[in-house]
């Protein structure tokens, strides 16, 4: 009822709607459209009771609810079973919950929250997600194909991230390999892919984003503050957490169709314009061993190739790569 209210005041925007019309569209009382108006307001909807003319919409809250996305949602699957929280500990965590109960989960289910209490990365790294501040959101996939075929998907969410943000005046961020998005050479989304799977089946894959929007530097902790920025900090123009959200799902059910239609190949193709990561000295610590080379590709798999100092090739599985800055004598790595 609150949304129809709502979608009726947002299209008649900056004229009012009359009590009568709401009460009659929707067949309710006109003391039923008070209390929904006194609920919206409530929720931080800036609304006008204008005498004998009606309700007027002045402005939204900056909120990531289904009020606030579904009307700026352009996709067909992605995102539309959105499951929106104020506070929440992990949007994976729950993201993976309900695709684990729920076997019949539609694809594209989303968890978006203002706020996560456990935030977490690769490699049992915490995630800072203070509220109303940033996008954290984890979108479950039901992929057809393989297992082993499931980390390409974090460089596909990569790639429609980097597209989200790079749209804004003045931004250009760079996805380092496999899929952090840095500007400057600070961090400004941090991306988990989960999976659960068996032999040769994937049941569903997570893919959760961290963006950090606009995150105030001063409420970030010292010991990351040097290390982490915020879309806002770049763009010379406002940002809406809503309108980046809507269009990291967009990008994401576009690339995915591509993929189910013609395999990775145009996904990696795009990567490879947004990365800083290929042609770079980089040092790279493998769970079994550290060397150091040159990031040359990614093969067809999206591994990353590495051409040592001594000549060799090695292809990078699992572990962190840092890129050694030019100027830099050897052990400065970023
Ligand atoms: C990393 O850089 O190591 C990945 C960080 C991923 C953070 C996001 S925020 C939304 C989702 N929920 C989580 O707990 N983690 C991911």
């Amino acid at each position: 009822m609150r949304k129809k209210i709502l979608e009726m005041l947002r299209a008649r925007q900056p004229e009012p709607v009359s009590g009568k019309e709401l009460a009659d569209k929707l067949a309710v009382s006109r003391t039923a459209v008070w209390k929904h108006i006194q609920t919206l307001k409530n929720q931080g909807y800036e609304i006008d009771s204008i005498p004998k003319r009606g309700y007027i919409l002045r402005s939204v809250p900056d909120k990531l609810s289904p009020e606030e996305v579904e009307p700026r949602l352009e996709t067909k699957w992605v995102g539309r079973h959105l499951l929106y929280k104020e506070r929440i500990r992990s949007s994976n965590e729950l993201a993976k919950a309900c695709a684990q109960q729920q076997p019949d989960l539609p694809d594209g289910f989303t968890v978006v929250a203002e706020e996560q209490s456990s935030g977490h990365g690769r490699l049992t790294r915490g995630w800072f997600s203070p509220y109303g501040h940033g996008v954290w959101v984890s979108v479950v996939l039901k992929p057809p194909f393989l297992p082993q075929e499931a980390p390409k998907c974090t460089l596909l969410a990569a790639v429609a991230v980097i597209k989200a943000i790079n749209k804004y005046k003045g931004v250009h961020a760079v996805i380092k390999w496999p899929n952090d998005v840095l500007l400057n050479g600070r961090k400004m989304v941090g991306i988990l892919t989960e999976m659960s799977a068996e032999f040769g089946h994937i049941n569903y894959v997570v893919i959760g984003t961290g963006i950090n929007v606009n995150v105030p530097p001063e409420i970030i902790p010292e010991e990351i503050r040097p290390l982490a920025v915020s879309l806002q900090d770049a763009a010379e123009e406002p940002v809406r957490r809503v309108d980046v959200l809507a269009d990291y799902l967009k990008n994401i059910e576009e690339l995915y169709e591509l993929v189910l239609a013609q395999g990775f190949k145009p996904v990696f193709d795009e990567w490879r314009k947004y990365t800083n990561t290929l042609g770079q000295a980089v040092k790279v610590m493998a769970p079994d061993e550290t060397y150091t080379g040159t990031a040359v590709d990614i093969d067809e798999e999206g591994l990353l190739v590495v051409r040592r100092d001594d000549g060799t090739l090695t292809k990078v599985i699992a572990g962190d790569v840092s890129i050694r800055p030019a100027a830099a004598k050897d052990g400065a790595y970023a």
